[in-house]
């Protein structure tokens, strides 16, 4: 009742149309799932941190959300803590030691379809559960049993699947059938109903382990022995050596202002960062504020700035331990002014024209998930992790209930070859031994002008991720959004190549589309793009979250 008095305070001060998801004093969850949101909080109002939060909450999203929530896949997490300290984990997965550039070749060089994404050979070596260890060694309050135990429950007594859940699975019935293990467990007789129980006893039995011998049983204990017998049964090529010496890495975050706020956000294996960076830093000098939201100029700055990024990406991003990537140069201002130099108004600059900038069928599928937290110290947590593809590879390890990832796939396995989702890569991204996959994740964190905590950022969807937390940072920064209204806007997203503008369908006015047309712009529409489950911390003592309702997200608060 005082909650709700308070909430109605609030609104009446700020109004309406400002009127947040959720809104509390101590502590926000922003997530995929009803039941990790809920988790966290639980862990937020027993006295957890953020960081404690977030691992709970990713254990119930492998639960809840098994088509990106995961154990068998990785990730990234950005977070910064309450002395303002700021620091990213990556957790992605590596390619396995019997791995080679060519493996997705036959032998005259042609790709093999279907290998890099629906093959046991489609797995990276997993890295959630490390990373999830690694942040709780490292920056976690509460026991590691007491933030696994309530995935524990809901996987040994089920929980109600939602239409959204029922749908998911009944749409992967024949992709999950094609492996024992998965169709014993997701693909029932008769199909999903809204209000079956999903009971996932091999699930919670691997949690269990987890939870009581520690992050490092996944690795080294039963849970690893299953994975190498999947990879006996399914001609996989992870090895036990493999899941013995993966390690996740603490990194520093790729940082740099725009208009005076900070932001901080995920450096290589990811792209994330410094594509941002660079689509941020090349609008910051256009005045993009002084034109109408969604105008053909609006619309044309961003889309112009993400294809130079997104052709940067190409040709520099990959794991930064295997090659160079120049991060600094990249995500300089110096470096955007001259990327934008070429930019007019006039027309629309093919991608065919635009190369790298330093030197000289596409659908996508939204199966990342991204996921937000703050708590009252001020300490804030923002995770983005995935199996890549929905359902991963869609084999579920044997005896243990979790899905493998496809990840291998987000290495440019053909220089010049697009990936799921239309992305080219070149050698920088080529397949080695322990190398991370590149990644479109973005995890974002924001401080304002005077060092605050602001945003808490990020979504899945793929290679439109980047583009998705651009939009939100400019709408709110540019055209004075709440969080709601910033996540809630219409998308669109350019990515170089395809040389293709794709909107969310009704997203953009009809005119700003035929004026846009006009100058050469191809349009394609997408049903949706992103699920961006954000946190907006206001000056004003309250934290504001933000689920996106294009995936029926949640967001929780006390
Ligand atoms: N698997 C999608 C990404 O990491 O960008």
């Amino acid at each position: 009742m005082i909650k709700k008095i308070i909430s109605i305070i609030i609104v009446l001060t700020i109004g309406f149309s400002y009127y947040p998801t959720s809104i509390g004093k101590n502590g926000v969850v922003s997530s995929s799932s009803v039941h990790a949101s809920d988790i966290g909080i639980a862990v937020l109002q027993s006295g957890g941190n953020a960081i404690d939060a977030a691992i709970a909450v990713g254990f119930a999203l492998g639960v809840t959300f098994p088509n990106a929530g995961n154990i068998g896949g990785g990730g990234f997490m950005v977070l910064r803590l309450a002395n303002g300290e700021v620091s990213t984990i990556d957790f992605r997965e590596v390619a396995p030691l019997l791995s080679d550039r060519d493996m997705f070749l036959d032998d005259s060089s042609r790709v093999i379809r279907g290998k890099s994404l629906y093959s046991a050979f489609a797995s990276g070596v997993p890295g959630t559960v490390a990373g999830f260890g690694y942040a709780h060694e490292k920056y976690g309050t509460k026991s590691w049993e007491s933030l696994i135990e309530p995935s524990i429950n809901l996987a040994y007594n089920g929980f109600k699947i939602t239409t959204r859940d029922a749908d998911y699975l009944n749409s992967a019935r024949r992709f999950l059938s094609r492996d024992k293990e998965a169709s014993e467990i997701f693909v029932p007789k008769k199909k999903h109903k809204v209000g079956d129980l999903l009971i996932q006893t091999d699930l919670a039995n691997t949690l269990k382990r987890i939870s009581m011998y520690g992050y490092r049983e996944f690795y080294q204990g039963l849970t690893s022995r299953r994975i190498i017998q999947c990879m006996n049964r399914t001609n996989g090529i992870i090895s036990k050596e493999d899941l013995l010496t993966y390690k996740p890495v603490e990194r520093k975050p790729v940082e740099f202002e725009y208009k005076g706020y900070k932001i901080y956000s995920m450096p290589p294996a990811s792209s994330g960062g410094i594509c941002l960076a660079e689509i941020l830093n090349q609008i910051e000098p256009m005045n993009i504020e002084t034109f109408d939201y969604h105008s053909p100029e609006h619309v044309q700055l961003i889309v112009e700035a993400e294809r130079r990024a997104y052709a940067d990406r190409a040709e520099y991003m990959g794991d930064m331990d295997f090659v160079e990537v120049p991060i600094e140069e990249l995500i300089s201002d110096e470096y955007a002014l001259m990327r934008f130099t070429d930019f007019d108004f006039d027309i629309a600059m093919p991608s065919a024209n635009i190369g790298p900038g330093l030197s000289s069928s596409y659908k996508e599928s939204p199966e990342t998930t991204h996921y937000s937290v703050v708590d009252k110290w001020g300490n804030a947590v923002s995770v983005t992790t995935t199996l890549n593809g929905k359902y991963g590879n869609g084999i579920v390890v044997d005896g243990a209930g979790f899905l493998l990832n496809n990840e291998m796939d987000d290495f440019s396995i053909k220089p010049g070859h697009p990936n799921k989702y239309g992305l080219i890569g070149k050698e920088a991204n080529s397949i080695q031994p322990k190398k991370r996959m590149l990644s479109s994740m973005t995890p974002t964190i924001v401080e304002n002008p005077s060092g605050e905590l602001v945003l808490v950022l990020g979504s899945p969807g793929g290679s439109t991720i980047i583009t998705t937390v651009a939009q939100i940072i400019i709408n709110i920064i540019d055209y004075n959004m709440s969080i709601s209204e910033a996540v809630s806007a219409p998308r669109f997203h350019h990515q170089w190549l395809p040389d293709v503008v794709f909107y969310e369908d009704g997203g953009l006015p009809t005119k700003t589309i035929k004026a846009l047309k006009d100058k050469g712009y191809v349009f394609h529409k997408r049903k949706s793009i992103g699920e961006a489950n954000c946190i907006q911390i206001p000056s004003n003592g309250v934290i504001f979250g933000a689920a996106d309702s294009r995936r029926q997200a949640s967001t929780k608060a006390y």
